[in-house]
């Protein structure tokens, strides 16, 4: 008997379900592709919300290309081995101008007479992989491996939010099937948060950002990748079931229409001086971009003449790099000296012998903590490869080996604090100053903290004037800000006597403030913003979060055991019990309030908010927008910071929406900025 049709959902959460999923795609591709985000972080996390509770509702409606369902499988025992749909050969290469020169003599010869158009690409300097779709659907992809076969990796490469897992097919239609190569890069400065994640609790920080890209697509839990902050660039057609292009630059576009992330720093030339002129460019540009490249690609654009010069069983007849020189260098290491930073951690910096890697000298090194010291072994009088990343701040990679050299002892951290003296804590791999609110190294960064927007929001206590009030030792513990005179502040550099009053009386007025930004104001490890919001919620009083238990700690929301830890010992820190007390006898905390609002909301003006603007407005240029903001109280910077409120962007933007999504800044687009000013005007 047939069975009886039973309707598992219901038809309107089957077309919910699929408009939510179009949509959210169209949105990713915005944000992730085109950099042009249309819609806030709040309405896209209402989108997926919405969608995730109709797939638990409905389990049937459940598919393989929800955007639910990045990550999502179990961890794997091995790789499975998979042959590649077309080899993927390593390329041909030299950092010497003369072998590109050859390189271009023997693509003429090869290709007789006529013009030669070349396109240059970056040569990112990531992982290698295959993705493969099937009828618009990524099913497959892989690691190079040894350019035949290599390590499926699929449920890893699915975590990447900028590779689509369905190509979009509204621009052009997506063949039956389809092979793209692609590089998987670590942003810097996401690559910078990880080592110092991975320093905290213990592990080892990885040398550059490719090794970090290349560990991250290996691990066999895709859970522990999607944690990681991985991104892809798409640059080659591997094989396809129809070409939607005879050239290089075509395909480049095609695959940008189906919605891939292909790089922007594409160029077509003709000849050997072009290419040069685009190498010293690119190199020039090299310190600026948020990934690493090692140089430049140069492929023969035209893809018959491509097959025409074939390959050998290493590399392309056709395509070449053009390497940078190395951003290594050697040097030796004169002293290794503690130094305590703004939240007490004593950091070992290593002072080396001057040494010139990429046009920037460099003298000295963060060595992290005792632990990364002693692994390295790196002693005073060391021989050291050092290496320069997008940053300026270099990294000691290795010792070099110098035999029958006599060497020093080995680095020991001192027992007590080099700045105040109080005896040194071990936290983790870290050796910490516990004196939070006494000790000076610590103090003026802590007062600047205290005082910051989201903390209490101190009107006229920045950087510089909280360090001149620990130098010139009116503050000597963070208590003492709430019974400084305006005499004495008077006294300090840029100081008259209304501005003195003023900051004095704006001391005064903070003293009354809500819990959850004194709670941040604190500056706790591992406590930020929202966590401060969370406890005060949770706890309701500043007394209750005190004395609260490990279990009770971790009975809030989202506190696991290593926030709990820093919270429980920086209170129990004696020291920091008796300031604490002190500073209670200052302030007056407000009951707590729920709120999750923008930055901006219900604000009567922008007073004091920070603006940055990437990319070009439609509607008004950059002085007016700049005129618009300061006539209602904001400010528009030209660098994106942590003390930055809103980043707005316009066409094109830079690397400075990046960065704004790295610091976690709210993004406005040209509609919503417009939107923000004309309300402020009402
Ligand atoms: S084309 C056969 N283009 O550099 C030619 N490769 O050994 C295929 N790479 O790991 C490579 N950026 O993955 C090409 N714009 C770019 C590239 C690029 C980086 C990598 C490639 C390989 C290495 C070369």
């Amino acid at each position: 008997m047939k069975p009886k049709h039973t309707k598992k959902f219901p038809s309107e959460a089957e077309e919910r379900v699929r408009r939510l999923r179009a949509q959210i795609h169209h949105h990713d591709y915005l944000y992730y592709i085109r950099d042009a985000p249309e819609i806030s972080d709040e309405e896209y996390d209402r989108l997926f919300r919405e969608l995730h509770e109709l797939e638990e509702q409905y389990p049937a409606l459940l598919s393989q290309d929800s955007p639910t369902q990045r990550v999502g499988v179990a961890p794997l025992d091995s790789f499975p081995t998979i042959e590649h749909m077309a080899p993927m050969l390593s390329l041909d290469s030299d950092v010497k101008v003369e072998a590109l020169g050859r390189f271009d003599e023997r693509v003429r010869k090869a290709l007789g007479a006529g013009e030669i158009t070349y396109v240059t690409e970056p040569k990112l300097d990531g992982a290698s992989v295959e993705l493969v779709y099937e009828e618009g659907l990524l099913v497959r992809a892989s690691t190079r491996g040894d350019g035949r076969f290599g390590e499926g990796i699929t449920a890893n490469i699915r975590t990447i939010p900028s590779i689509p897992l369905r190509l979009r097919d509204e621009e052009r239609p997506v063949p039956l099937f389809s092979a793209f190569r692609a590089e998987v890069v670590m942003r810097i400065g996401a690559f910078e948060q990880l080592n110092e994640r991975l320093l905290e609790s213990g592990r080892s920080p990885f040398a550059n950002p490719r090794n970090a890209a290349a560990g991250s697509l290996r691990q066999l839990d895709p859970g522990v990748t999607a944690e990681r902050p991985l991104d892809a660039y798409v640059f080659e057609i591997l094989a396809v079931s129809s070409p939607p292009a005879a050239t290089q630059w075509d395909a480049l576009r095609a695959m940008r229409g189906w919605g891939l992330r292909v790089n922007e720093l594409e160029r077509r030339v003709t000849s050997v001086e072009e290419i040069l002129r685009y190498h010293a460019e690119l190199e020039a540009q090299r310190d600026e971009l948020d990934y690493e490249i090692d140089g430049i690609v140069i492929k023969l654009d035209n893809l018959t003449a491509r097959e025409r010069m074939g390959a050998t069983s290493h590399h392309p007849r056709w395509a070449y790099a053009h390497k940078f020189p190395p951003r290594k260098e050697e040097t030796r290491i004169l002293r290794i000296v503690p130094s305590v930073g703004r939240t007490g951690v004593v950091t070992p910096i290593a002072f080396m012998r001057p040494v010139e890697i990429g046009g920037v000298t460099v003298s000295r090194a963060n060595l992290h903590n005792r632990e990364e010291v002693a692994r390295k072994d790196i002693r005073e009088g060391d021989r050291v490869r050092i290496q320069r990343a997008g940053d300026v701040i270099p990294q000691v990679l290795e010792r070099i080996d110098e035999p029958g050299r006599k060497r020093t002892d080995p680095f020991v951290m001192p027992v007590h604090c080099p700045s105040c003296g109080t005896p040194l804590v071990e936290r983790g791999p870290y050796t910490v100053c516990p004196n939070v609110f006494g000790c000076l190294a610590q103090l003026a960064g802590r007062v600047w903290h205290f005082g910051s927007r989201q903390a209490l929001d101190i009107e006229g206590l920045g950087g510089e004037t909280s360090r001149a009030l620990v130098q010139e030792g009116l503050v000597r513990s963070l208590p003492d800000l709430f019974e400084l005179q305006a005499e004495q502040v008077l006294g300090l550099e840029g100081f008259a006597e209304k501005s003195a009053e003023k900051l004095v009386a704006a001391i005064s007025a903070a003293s009354q403030t809500e819990l959850a930004r004194f709670i941040y104001g604190l500056g706790i490890p591992e406590v930020g913003a929202s966590v401060a919001r969370t406890l005060s919620l949770h706890f309701g009083s500043f007394e209750a979060l005190r004395d609260a238990s490990e279990e009770a700690l971790q009975a809030a929301e989202g506190i696991g055991p290593k926030m709990s830890e820093q919270i429980l010992a920086f209170f129990r820190e004696p020291r920091n019990g008796e300031q604490l007390e002190r500073l209670l006898s200052h302030v007056q905390l407000k009951a707590p309030r729920p709120s999750t609002r923008s930055a901006a909301e219900g604000e009567e003006s922008l007073e004091g908010l920070r603006f940055v603007l990437t990319g070009r407005l439609a509607g008004m240029s950059r002085s007016e927008a700049k005129e618009r903001l300061e006539s209602l109280g904001g400010r528009l910077t030209s660098s994106v910071s942590k003390s930055t409120d809103f980043v707005v962007v316009g066409d094109s933007p830079g690397a400075k929406l990046d960065k704004a999504r790295d610091l976690g800044i709210e993004v406005l687009d040209e509609k919503a900025f417009v939107e923000l000013l004309r309300e402020k005007r009402a």
